[in-house]
């Protein structure tokens, strides 16, 4: 399963990177507001940085609109993956971007009907919102597992499975349980998704024994063991 970071904070960005397991990042209208900043260099910078995929989201709500914004969007950076609401006009836009390759992410999906219809307008990912559904006391992992398993009989259907609205460390399990390509996690739970207390306890409790050897220094042993072969 690729993991992606739901952010437009580039600093946020920077720190999970540099942990080697990022394969690209998603935006919406919301984090790009919360982040501030100029829009459009953003989402230049965070692409440039990730050399993934990164989801930058079309605000028109007519197809004419949606098309004539994705196509700019789809300039501003090799890995920029337009956005687009799961509308009527969405959909109309999604099938006119994806017949020019550019590829898109239709975002805001809560059944699985409306994940069936992304398909065939050809996008390329479909964002089911776990969280959500959950905030309304239903069952987003059972969203999840219903996607995969429709676009699984069929052979004709290459969208990924964009699981989104994470809120915690176990819808990112339940969301690869269920065989999503990949999971979007917010910074927040992303952090935590380290945490362990055994972990925690277990690197302790070696450190504290390996301070009780002679030479606790492993480059100065290793450098004077290689010496002492090529000697
Ligand atoms: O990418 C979609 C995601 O940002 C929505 O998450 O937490 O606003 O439901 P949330």
């Amino acid at each position: 399963m690729k993991l992606f970071l739901d952010t437009a904070n580039i600093d946020e960005i920077r720190e999970i990177h540099a942990w080697g397991v990022l394969d690209g990042v998603t935006t919406n209208p919301s984090l790009i507001a919360k982040n501030g900043g100029d829009f459009i260099q953003t989402v230049h910078d965070i692409a440039e940085l990730v050399q993934g995929p990164v989801s930058a989201e079309v605000v028109a709500q007519d197809t004419e609109g949606m098309i004539r914004e994705g196509r700019l969007l789809a300039k501003v950076h090799e890995h920029i993956v337009v956005k687009v609401p799961l509308t009527p006009q969405g959909l109309g836009a999604v099938r006119a971007l994806t017949d020019e390759g550019i590829r898109t992410n239709v975002t805001l999906c809560f059944q699985p009907a409306q994940a069936l219809l992304a398909a065939k307008a050809g996008a390329t990912y479909i964002s089911p919102f776990i969280g959500r559904i959950d905030d309304i006391s239903w069952g987003g992992g059972e969203l999840i597992d219903q996607i995969v398993q429709i676009y699984a009989n069929s052979s004709q259907i290459t969208t990924q499975v964009l699981a989104a609205s994470i809120r915690h460390p176990l819808h990112l399990v339940d969301a690869a349980l269920a065989g999503a390509h990949v999971a979007t996690v917010p910074y927040g739970v992303m952090r935590r998704l380290l945490d362990h207390p055994l972990t925690e306890r277990g690197n302790r409790k070696f450190l504290e024994d390996w301070a009780t050897v002679e030479d606790t220094d492993i480059v100065g042993q290793v450098e004077r063991w290689l010496a002492a072969r090529s000697a």
